[in-house]
């Protein structure tokens, strides 16, 4: 029987660790932070797209996020996804393409005309170069780092577009300040000080229930705005590698019907079906480990071969945050699937 203390908990959202932050900055001294990623993809399109120009957003991608950004920008959908081989886009001189590096992977995209933003959410500190320069770069910053909001962008030096992204909002402060206890409470659990799961998880998820209300203007918390670049990512890189190979040698004889695939910024498991998926998610739950699904796609149509890669795939978080102690406890409940496969 696998049974899990707090400490032994992989996954979901960043506990507030201030330990972490260091003297030096990783970010480039040309990057603007702002509240959010869609804030972020929003500030880049917007300072590029030409007078009647329309931003193409993948077909894969968080459709919530396409959502939001539709109320704000022209948007089309085109097919592209993860794993999928080179492809091209072709698009107008006044439009906008977002190139997305799937789980920290360098893109098979090739845009033809307009401009191009990459959106680096999965690993912001990556830093893969193309063929053709990007004109902006963006990212969501609070799914890899210990922080409670913010997004950055960056122009290419070449491109200077007036775009003020700068303004203050005492709703998302209070978002940011309970996210932020939230943090600090699940800090508090996972040592087995006293709180709760009850305590943290209401408070944790307060930001993003504000994310889809959110001005396109918003500017990032002050924690975030005094943080943000202050944190070894290449010392988060190495630990993230040598729990993949930890959990590769762990794995040898999983269920073969069960596929683990490690990416720069995930590990990922890949399943026969969407009920096998969905089962194993449940048996992984219930043992302390909770991976992500990426990204729920039911509500648009897209491509049968991304919406079977979103339906049977499961993503770990195998980042800085663990170590050798819960790597070998994921092992252990992954290798137990075993038969849900
Ligand atoms: C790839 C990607 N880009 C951008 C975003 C938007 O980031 P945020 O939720 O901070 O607005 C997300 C969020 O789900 C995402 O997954």
């Amino acid at each position: 029987v696998i049974t899990a203390s707090p400490s032994d908990e992989v996954g979901s959202d960043h506990h507030l660790d201030l330990t972490l932050i260091t003297t030096r900055s990783w970010l480039h001294r040309d990057a603007r932070l702002v509240g959010s990623g869609r804030n972020a993809l929003f500030a880049a399109a917007a300072g590029l797209l030409g007078n009647d120009g329309i931003l193409y957003i993948p077909t894969y991608f968080c459709h919530d996020v396409t959502s939001w950004l539709e109320r704000h920008l022209p948007v089309k959908l085109f097919n592209h996804g993860p794993f999928e081989g080179e492809s091209d886009l072709k698009i107008g001189p006044t439009d906008v393409a977002l190139m997305v590096e799937y789980f920290g992977d360098r893109s098979s995209l090739t845009v033809e005309g307009g401009s191009v933003v990459v959106d680096r959410t999965h690993l912001p500190w990556a830093n893969h170069s193309y063929h053709r320069r990007p004109d902006a770069v963006a990212a969501s910053l609070r799914k890899a780092l210990p922080l409670p909001d913010g997004g950055i962008y960056q122009f290419a030096d070449s491109v200077h577009p007036e775009i003020e992204i700068n303004r203050p909002n005492f709703m998302w402060e209070d978002a940011v300040s309970e996210t932020m206890l939230g943090m600090g409470l699940k800090a508090q659990y996972l040592r087995s000080v006293g709180p709760t799961k009850q305590d943290f998880i209401n408070r944790i998820k307060s930001v993003e229930r504000h994310l889809v209300d959110a001005s396109h203007d918003l500017r990032s918390s002050d924690f975030t705005r005094a943080f943000a670049g202050q944190f070894e990512v290449d010392a988060f890189d190495r630990k993230r590698r040598s729990n993949q190979e930890l959990l590769c040698l762990l794995t040898t004889d999983i269920d073969e019907s069960i596929g683990l695939t490690n990416t720069p910024s995930h590990s990922m498991l890949t399943f026969r079906s969407i009920e096998h998926r969905n089962a194993a998610r449940d048996a992984m739950i219930a043992r302390g480990v909770y991976p992500a699904i990426l990204w729920d796609l039911s509500s648009r149509l897209v491509p049968d071969q991304q919406r079977r890669f979103a339906d049977t795939t499961l993503f770990l978080a195998v980042d800085h945050r663990y170590g050798p102690r819960q790597i070998e406890r994921l092992g252990s409940v992954i290798t137990s699937l075993t038969g849900t496969g």
